[in-house]
């Protein structure tokens, strides 16, 4: 079965990279057919309602469709692959489609699926039993039906204005959510963010399932991040205030870390001088982190992703510019034996 996967484009590498470890996470095989910044298109064996339940997870996807052909905006192929990859769906049907290009032709892109999908069929167009998408972009078409639709409302409904403890300092829950996705970890699996602020990146993860642990060297944090899981009823979690040096005495090995470092400026380093703060931390993680397991961490310098550290593997960097004069890197590491 083909996949493809309608991407956001809010960035230019979450997207792709949030899939793959979710893929990866729950030990999917699957083949990269292709991929731009509008979609990725797999290739896999994996039962669709597997695949349904992984991907619902994911926050810089619109939609998830079972691709039945793809091809250039020509007319003629169009219509030569709609006729050759038709599937006869039981049930009504919709027809939807998504232009981000600049083809005049859509609309009779359109009329062509349309007369071969609606032929003799009940069309529903509230409440359709099959919904065939059409995605036009500027260098093809795609045409599928839809396995799942992402419900991205819930991202901006869960901004940390929204919530019982407000600062400044937390990340959009988009992005909190596509961090803990890199990280790869499992329904039931453990979870860890030292430097735990509003709890906004405990909260994605346990309402993915995961079980949370968070910490901080500030208590109103600890107080703050637990009245925001309680609000969202998360029962999985573990809150203790502690200053990163001493957190292995309260935790033994954990299946991921995803965490955003102090930058300075908004968030307090309590007086101390940022490269000791990043050193301690890059000494500690690795001797909490299971082998083979992820650690995603926020940085604000790039010279902390290319350092040789002893026990951790970098396998990616995401940057993000959150203002003029401030630029975030989210970094992959795995731990190594
Ligand atoms: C960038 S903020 C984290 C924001 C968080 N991701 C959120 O969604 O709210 C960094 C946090 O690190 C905490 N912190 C600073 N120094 C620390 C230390 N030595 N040990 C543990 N936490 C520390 C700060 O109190 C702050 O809450």
């Amino acid at each position: 079965m083909n996949i493809l996967f309608e991407l956001s484009k809010e960035h230019p590498t979450l997207p792709q990279n949030e899939i793959f470890a979710c893929l990866t996470a729950e030990d999917i095989s699957y083949i990269i057919n292709e991929t731009n910044n509008d979609i990725l298109n797999i290739s896999t064996n994996t039962d669709i309602d597997l695949v349904k339940n992984i991907v619902s997870r994911l926050s810089h996807t619109f939609y998830v469709d079972e691709l039945f052909f793809s091809c250039s905006n020509s007319i003629d192929e169009i219509k030569k692959n709609a006729k050759k990859y038709f599937i006869d769906l039981p049930g009504s049907i919709a027809i939807r489609y998504k232009n981000t290009s600049k083809n005049k032709n859509s609309q009779e892109i359109i009329k062509i699926i349309q007369e071969i999908y609606t032929r003799n069929k009940k069309v529903n167009l509230t409440d359709p039993d099959n919904e065939i998408r059409v995605f036009i972009t500027d260098l093809k078409v795609y045409v599928g039906k839809k396995i799942i639709v992402i419900d991205r409302s819930q991202y901006e409904k869960r901004k940390v204005q929204f919530r019982p403890y407000f600062s400044p300092i937390s990340l959009h829950p988009k992005i909190a959510r596509a961090l803990v996705n890199l990280s790869c970890v499992k329904k039931n699996e453990t979870l860890l963010d030292p430097f735990c602020g509003t709890g906004g990146i405990l909260l994605e993860a346990g309402l993915i399932g995961a079980k949370v642990i968070g910490s901080d060297i500030e208590e109103k944090m600890i107080y703050g991040s637990k009245e925001t899981l309680d609000f969202y009823k998360l029962k999985n979690y573990q809150l203790f205030c502690s200053d990163i040096g001493d957190i292995k005495k309260h935790i033994n090995y954990v299946d991921a870390i995803v965490t955003d470092l102090p930058y300075g400026k908004a968030t307090t380093t309590k007086g101390e001088d940022m490269n000791k703060l990043y050193t301690r931390t890059f000494e500690v993680l690795p001797e909490i982190l299971k082998e083979k397991k992820k650690a995603v961490i926020g940085i604000s310098d790039k010279k902390w992703a290319t350092k040789l550290y002893t026990h951790l593997k970098l396998m990616s960097i995401h940057e993000f510019r959150a203002h003029k004069s401030l630029t975030r890197y989210f970094i992959v590491f795995e731990k190594q034996p």
